[in-house]
């Protein structure tokens, strides 16, 4: 168990696509110390969601889960979730526009366009297939982490190069709550 480097946008490591678990890999000692190194440096920055590349790790698996988070101050909660070999397909045509940071991308937010509704399929550590349909803020937090695993960053997505910026001018343009972090 170990809070582990995050790296940062421009670092040619989060821009790879990260590699499917086989079937050996599940229960492994490996995937429980990725896991435990995911939820450790998540909860030590403070975040909604990590990625295992972003540790420098390239494997298709995701953690995420917020419970009331001072840098998401209008998320609802969403249990803790760890996601391996997560696959999303959209359902139906809708969208939703929202601001989004990432611990890779430190101290700014930008206006990102995702799915309003998907369906998730994914295993757990243990390989048991999972699968649910999630919408609005849940489903922006999975679009945003599965990103990550082929290699892109909310900056890739934005709705408009202006919605973009550091979080102190964006909150005093009114463009996100003074609370957020
Ligand atoms: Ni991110």
């Amino acid at each position: 168990m170990a809070v582990r480097p995050v790296l940062r946008l421009g670092d040619p490591r989060l821009r790879l696509r990260s590699a499917e678990l086989e079937a050996a890999d599940f229960g492994s000692t490996r995937l429980m110390a990725l896991v435990d190194d995911l939820r450790d440096t998540m909860a030590a920055c403070n975040g909604a969601g990590l990625a295992a590349p972003q540790i420098d790790v390239p494997l298709r698996v995701v953690l995420y889960g917020i419970d009331s988070n001072p840098r998401y101050p209008d998320a609802p909660p969403i249990p803790e979730t760890l996601l391996v070999n997560p696959v999303i397909t959209p359902i139906g045509v809708e969208f939703e526009m929202g601001w989004e940071g990432c611990l890779s991308v430190p101290g700014l937010r930008g206006q990102v366009r995702r799915w309003q509704h998907i369906r998730i399929a994914w295993r757990t550590v243990d390989g048991e297939p999972q699968e649910q349909i999630l919408s609005g803020f849940h489903a922006r937090v999975v679009q945003h982490e599965c990103d990550h695993l082929d290699g892109v960053l909310f900056p890739d997505r934005l709705s408009d190069p202006s919605a973009f910026g550091f979080i102190p001018e964006l909150q005093a343009a009114g463009l996100i709550p003074a609370v957020s972090g």
